[in-house]
């Protein structure tokens, strides 16, 4: 999978559809040669970069007849020399220059992944599955070295890649940049778009597609966490590419905290596409002998569109980067309070729920937000994790005994990063809230945020989470975090270590997670931003499945799960059916179209049942009972984008199992169009001459084609003709199944 060719000095690294290789042009200049897809053989072009611009740049000494690094595709680029660009790794040293300059040193090549010390990243379950190249520079003015990681692997079309940089001189060394990739593609200026998510709460993943310009497009976060306001994935795509066809490139940082990725465009039309920790304020000292590890990026490439990109990233992150007992399994079908009661709960009314809950096929209770301290509103109470005899007079086990006696398991809702003021934790240790001295902290729903850069705050959070799980059978925990940060920094560090902040506190909070998910491999975790605020790789890795956004409705669910979709599997979202009218935007659905919009993602209901209507409660089944059929589909299969919400006034999905044997078609239309025009939606990548019989008894407000249960076409009338709709009402939905005959 990598090859290194000693002659040319050029590296290959081959995944089953993808090649990319790179080599010197001399010690210094690591040259990007090729990224897209497999071919056997790489070289330099003769003369290709020769021509490289040199007037208006400085040229690199000893590299007159070379061309010039500041228009050349650098693998690796560093500032202070000709390479004006912005560079993948800038260093500060103790005599305030930062130039740097480093030459080859040595590289090896093994088998497997190794892993990245105190970070998620993606793994590997054996050797065989991997490559890893690791090529390491060094500085010999300022003794540093660099080490590039690149891991390639064998059946799935992904590149990762990651920095360490390590201070071997005896004065310190303070990193200002580090990017965790960075790739370079001459002349791809005029012809590449870039594609990225934004939005903001309750209107998450919006997708966003703009043609490259001279100059640079970023999504970034200061916030502290990802955010909801940019997710850490971009794509370059090729202007001609569609979901089906054409040259996509995805970048994905492996991380939760402040980032950075974008695209830097020269005047000579090379885009420098780079992804890593955000560098704005950040400012990590290395003393001598430490070392830093940068996040991992990872990057893919499809020549079979958009969904193709999203297919590598599905495979990889359900099977490489999630992890433990529920990467694989089922996970339960759960009921949460919080949209049916908020706060305003007692005992009999989790039990009444959870009676009903259990009658229509649920399999977890999801105790949310206000079961402890004196939480009956978002005033108070967090860092308190003591229940609150008011509301559960029985306790959380009296509780707990009550709901599993229902044959149901018992899941609780924690904020455990966050501190309220108003709380008796806050009156003992308010030197634990993130603060700076004589300054006044901004509230976030009136709430502030522990100092996880202090390792006895994480200790203490551990405990706290521990001593609960430990007491009550608990097997779900949804991980909260409510707020962005402000004021960073924390009292206990140094001035000249004030810049590490921001990452030291993701590294506290990927310490706690890292020891209670291995401490209690029974429990479900499942993460939380106020939906969708901190939806990335790095939860992911110790949490198989994200709330992905605060808004439960059916309609503008459509467009968030279908941009979540563009990075992150089905199976990593966390979908529930809610009441109705919708909380956040009034709107009126059918339960049939809440739980075909739902069930893509783990399904879940959030709602009063006990409130519910027989017949209500009758549909819900329904929507559990197809659920139970086809989730294997929705979760594993391969997922085909047919129709954007963003462009069009339907959100419509394909998923192909794995055998390929059966295809199932999620239809969604948002207005209705009356008497509007039959709409045509052909299904892809099918086999033309199969025959495909439907299954599923499907019926729905939508469908114009008589496609009944038993009713069959062959693959190229799916592809061809299609399915014909017509948009009748507002928000309906269909799902068909049709399964491949021998
Ligand atoms: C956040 C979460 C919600 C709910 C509330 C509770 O907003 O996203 O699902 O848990 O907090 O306060």
């Amino acid at each position: 999978m990598i090859t290194y060719n000693e002659k040319d000095r050029i590296f290959k690294l081959d995944t089953k559809n993808t090649t990319y290789a790179f080599g010197f042009l001399s010690d210094f200049a690591l040259v990007h040669i090729y990224y897209g897809d497999f071919i056997k053989n790489v070289r330099f072009i003769p003369d290709e970069f020769s021509y490289m611009e040199r007037l208006g740049s400085s040229t690199e000494h000893g590299m007159e007849n070379i061309g010039c690094i500041d228009v050349l595709p650098m693998e690796f680029s560093t500032f202070g020399h000709a390479d004006t660009r912005l560079p993948t790794l800038n260093l500060k040293y103790a005599d305030g220059t930062c130039a740097s300059r480093f030459n080859y040193r040595n590289h090896k090549i093994f088998a497997g992944k190794p892993i990245l010390r105190g970070l998620p990243a993606t793994y590997v379950e054996d050797d065989n599955e991997a490559d890893t190249l690791e090529l390491e520079f060094y500085d010999n003015v300022k003794n540093v070295s660099v080490t590039l990681v690149y891991t390639v692997y064998r059946e799935i079309d992904a590149i990762t890649r990651s920095m360490r940089v390590k201070n071997e001189s005896s004065e310190d060394v303070f990193i200002t940049r580090i990017m965790s990739a960075s790739v370079d593609f001459t002349t791809v200026g005029n012809e590449y778009d870039f594609l990225h998510l934004n939005g903001a709460w309750v209107r998450e993943f919006k997708l966003s597609r703009d043609p490259l310009i001279c100059g640079s497009q970023e999504v970034y976060s200061r916030r502290g966490t990802s955010s909801h306001h940019h997710n850490p994935f971009f794509a370059m795509v090729h202007r001609k590419a569609d979901e089906n066809s054409g040259n996509v490139y995805g970048f994905n940082l492996i991380y939760s905290g402040n980032f950075t990725g974008g695209i830097e465009v020269d005047t000579y039309e090379t885009a420098r596409c780079y992804i890593g920790i955000n560098s704005f304020n950040f400012n990590w000292k290395l003393e001598t002998g430490e070392e830093f590890q940068s996040p991992e990026a990872v990057l893919t490439f499809s020549s079979s569109g958009i969904s193709g990109m999203s297919q590598i990233y599905h495979k990889l992150y359900r099977t490489r980067l999630c992890r433990g007992d529920f990467r694989d399994a089922n996970r339960p079908i759960l009921i949460n309070n919080w949209e049916g009661t908020r706060f305003d709960f007692t005992e009999e009314k989790i039990v009444a729920i959870a009676e009903k809950a259990s009658k229509i096929g649920l399999e977890l209770m999801v105790l949310d937000d206000g079961w402890f301290g004196k939480r009956n509103d978002d005033h108070s109470s967090l860092g308190d994790w003591k229940p609150n005899l008011e509301k559960l007079p029985n306790g959380l086990n009296g509780l707990a005994d009550k709901v599993n006696a229902l044959g149901m398991k018992f899941g609780l809702w924690f904020e455990p990063e966050m501190i309220s003021p108003d709380s008796d934790l806050y009156r003992v240790h308010p030197d634990w809230a993130i603060h700076l001295n004589n300054r006044t902290s901004s509230l976030g729903r009136y709430q502030l945020i522990l100092d996880l850069s202090r390792k006895e705050i994480c200790d203490f959070v551990i405990s706290s989470v521990a001593d609960i799980l430990n007491n009550t059978n608990i097997e779900y925990v949804k991980w909260d975090m409510n707020r962005t940060f402000s004021e960073f920094g924390s009292v206990e560090l140094p001035a000249d270590r004030m810049g590490e902040f921001a990452h030291r506190y993701m590294l506290g909070l990927y310490y706690i997670l890292e020891t209670l998910t291995s401490k209690f491999p029974n429990v479900l975790f499942e993460g939380c931003a106020s939906g969708g605020g901190r939806f990335d790789g790095g939860i992911l890795y110790y949490m198989p499945q994200i709330w992905v956004s605060d808004c439960s409705d059916a309609g503008e669910r459509l467009s968030i799960q279908y941009g979540c979709s563009l990075c992150y599997p089905t199976s990593s979202m966390g979908c529930h059916v809610s009441a109705i009218p919708n909380h956040q935007t009034g709107r009126l659905t059918s339960m049939k179209t809440r739980g075909d919009v739902a069930m893509m993602g783990q399904l879940g209901f959030e709602l009063d049942m006990s409130l519910m209507t027989d017949e209500d409660l009758e549909a819900a089944r329904k929507v559990i009972e197809k659920y139970r059929k086809y989730r294997d589909i929705f979760h594993n299969g391969n997922m085909y984008r047919i129709s954007s919400p963003f462009e069009s006034n339907e959100a419509i999905f394909q998923f192909i199992s794995e055998d390929e044997k059966t295809v199932i078609l999620l239809y969604s239309n948002k207005h209705a169009v009356p008497y509007g025009p039959h709409k045509r939606t052909t299904l892809v990548n099918l086999d033309p001459n199969a025959n495909y019989i439907e299954i599923e008894d499907e019926i729905s407000d939508a469908l114009i084609t008589p496609v009944t249960k038993g009713h069959n076409y062959f693959g190229y009338e799916l592809m061809k003709r299609g399915l014909i709709f017509m948009e009748k009402r507002d928000y309906s939905t269909a799902i068909h199944v049709f399964r491949k005959e021998d």
